[in-house]
């Protein structure tokens, strides 16, 4: 697994744990892996460097990539270069190399940052007008065309699903746009007020981080054959908007209070669609979300207040 210690890498080991020993997985990040249990092998590995990555493949016998190193949107627009190099170079390195030492299966997330706004804003399909502007968005597209290309090229089995904003209470997330979800949860659990840096009104998909490890694995699990799409599949369980969510948390935390401020993040989140259509998911590999927003909410507050 590389990005081991960011949002996603924490809670996908958890699902991992089901299927595998820890003594066969082998985790790595840039930085950060001393937050992640000794159980594992850890290996400090920066995405960009080609000849370590192969060295580790071959050495350790990698069977299985989760490829989830990535700089996400918002820290991307502070710093494109580094999210070009990352996002780009490094899922480049990751395909290239699986072809080349015949890795079994390769997962790597995208993500709802691939749309741009002239795509559909509600219910978007998969195929969709798709002129992303950040830097994320764009790197994460292009992923999409080289997974298929590897797909074709060399026969490596690579999937993948587009991530909608992701909330979570164990790991903190990194630098995206959708963050604030999670922390208004955070806040309103710890009785705190919270400033909210979109618009009161800006709706996006979101998906509670169980169900999206949940299907990952899902994905990962399906029979190649039923799998029409490499990176592209649409997840989403509900949409909402920071007002929408604060009213929701209202249930639990009846005097919470938000107030709104919007900076740069606005406009990323403005070029995104409201909703997606996830029926290719459904038809091809049984995607299917158990959360509600509310049942989501409900979770996160009292596992944040114990
Ligand atoms: N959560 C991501 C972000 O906000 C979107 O996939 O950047």
């Amino acid at each position: 697994m590389t990005g081991s210690a960011g949002q996603v890498g924490g809670e996908l080991l958890l699902e991992l744990e089901k299927k595998f020993s820890s003594n066969d997985i082998v985790v790595s990040d840039i930085n950060g892996l001393d937050k992640i249990s000794d159980d594992y092998e850890k290996i400090i590995l920066d995405v960009r460097n080609y000849d370590l990555l192969k060295q580790i493949i071959k050495e350790k016998d990698i069977k299985y990539i989760f490829h989830l190193a990535s700089i996400l949107s918002a820290k991307g627009e502070e710093n494109p270069k580094l999210a070009f190099d990352v996002n780009m170079n490094g899922t480049h390195n990751v395909l290239a190399a699986s072809a080349e030492l015949g890795v079994d299966k390769v997962f790597i997330p995208s993500t709802i940052g691939v749309f741009g706004p002239e795509a559909q804003k509600d219910n978007t399909p998969i195929l969709n007008s798709s002129r992303p502007r950040t830097m994320y968005g764009i790197s994460k597209f292009t992923a999409e065309y080289l997974m298929q290309y590897y797909f074709e090229r060399s026969h490596l089995d690579v999937r993948g699903i587009r991530y909608p904003g992701l909330l979570s209470y164990k790991t903190p997330p990194t630098a995206g746009t959708t963050d604030y979800a999670v922390d208004m949860i955070i806040h309103a659990a710890r009785g705190m007020d919270y400033t909210c840096y979109l618009k009161e009104d800006a709706v996006l998909p979101m998906m509670y981080m169980p169900d999206a490890m949940e299907n990952t694995m899902r994905l990962f699990d399906a029979p190649l054959k039923n799998l029409r799409y490499r990176g592209e599949y649409n997840i989403s369980a509900f949409s909402f908007s920071p007002g929408e969510l604060a009213e929701a948390i209202r249930e639990f935390v009846p005097a919470f209070k938000v107030k709104y401020k919007p900076d740069s993040r606005q406009k990323i989140a403005e070029s995104w669609p409201r909703s997606l259509d996830c029926s290719d998911g459904v038809k091809d590999w049984g995607f299917k979300a158990r959360f509600t927003i509310r049942e989501m909410i409900r979770d996160m507050i009292s596992n944040l207040q114990k």
